[in-house]
């Protein structure tokens, strides 16, 4: 969570806090009028007397812990007219109203935009590319976005980011208190990549990226740790035909998470049957054995997003030339806390 979005949070804590003690305190006005009323503590020192055993009493309601004043108005009881007692009940009634005030607008104008993350206005940012908003008509990045759940301040690895088409949108995501790790094998930038990314990198958006050129098996500096969200799009079928230890890959993507961090996976889908098979030819992967393959490494499956399923797609020709929308799966898993 970002530094803006913890000090609004201590805000909302700080104000309840104080409603709850002034809550406290009429509790105890309240019972302090009722022993009056009930001449049970009339006498100038029976209060102070029987103080251990009247706060023995109240120390087991959290609010009154909160309350040290209170302390102070037990000890000063006789003293304390009935009037005073309820001069002092109202004016705790007009500082709760006050407070209950306060924290409306702390919590509308302070951290409801921090928590917020506008996905819509990320990818309608007016510097984004007109090849980027080609690629959107195939991706649905504001549905793709939403279903990752990234958040500013966020720490993502983003797996075989290739041109860094979701890097960037990433990148935007977590903002200046976030930090992107854009890999790729150094294979696939010699055949594939070439100078794509440092003409991206170039970009004020990308100044947050780090790019890590290293072996999927082994896809991060030993280093890094905690990650909240890995996102590996479109890109584990090619896991299939080159040289990786997809079982290691899925252990370090593990490893390098933070307990109840995401791995987001979203590829072609093949037939059932077609297995691993057709990663090199047809650029799909059976999803069933994707999901088991990931499994395996201990991840927790989580969620689905259906939004990018074509059923009519026959799933037996290359992703690139296929004759209808690509049938596509996207799933969420998480490291287990
Ligand atoms: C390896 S994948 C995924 C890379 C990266 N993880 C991402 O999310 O953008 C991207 C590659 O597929 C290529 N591609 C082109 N047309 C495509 C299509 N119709 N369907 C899927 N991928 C396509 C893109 O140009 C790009 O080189």
């Amino acid at each position: 969570m970002s530094a803006h979005a913890i000090s609004a949070q201590a805000k909302i804590i700080a104000l309840e806090k104080t409603s709850a003690a002034v809550r406290a305190e009429n509790f105890l006005l309240d019972d302090l009028g009722f022993y009056r009323e009930n001449s049970m503590f009339l006498k100038r020192g029976c209060l102070t007397r029987n103080r251990d055993k009247f706060m023995s009493a109240y120390s087991s309601k959290p609010d009154l812990k909160l309350y040290s004043p209170l302390i102070s108005i037990v000890e000063n009881y006789p003293r304390y007219s009935a009037g005073k007692l309820a001069r002092r009940r109202r004016e705790n009634i007009m500082k709760r109203a006050f407070i209950a005030l306060l924290l409306t607008v702390v919590a509308a104008a302070v951290s409801l935009p921090a928590f917020a993350q506008d996905y819509a206005a990320i990818v309608a940012a007016p510097d984004r590319s007109d090849a980027d908003r080609t690629t959107d008509k195939r991706r649905d990045p504001l549905k793709l976005l939403t279903f990752t759940g990234v958040r500013e301040g966020m720490r993502v690895l983003d797996m075989e980011a290739n041109a860094r088409y979701t890097t960037e949108l990433l990148a935007r995501a977590v903002g200046s208190n976030g930090v992107v790790y854009a890999q790729d094998s150094a294979e696939v930038i010699e055949r594939q990549v070439k100078d794509k990314f440092d003409i991206r990198a170039q970009k004020p958006v990308m100044k947050d990226v780090i790019h890590v050129i290293r072996n999927y098996d082994d896809p991060l500096p030993p280093d890094v740790r905690n990650l909240d969200l890995i996102t590996f799009f479109f890109a584990y079928h090619d896991m299939t035909y080159m040289q990786v230890d997809r079982a290691e890959m899925n252990r370090k993507l593990f490893a390098a998470l933070k307990p109840g961090g995401y791995l987001l996976i979203a590829d072609h889908s093949a037939r059932t049957g077609d297995g691993v098979s057709v990663g090199k030819t047809l650029h799909r992967i059976e999803e069933g054995v994707l999901r088991k393959e990931v499994e395996a490494a201990g991840f927790k499956f989580v969620a689905e997003g259906n939004f990018l399923r074509h059923p009519e797609d026959m799933r037996d020709v290359i992703v690139f030339r296929a004759p209808t929308p690509v049938d596509e799966f996207i799933l969420k898993y998480q490291k287990p806390q």
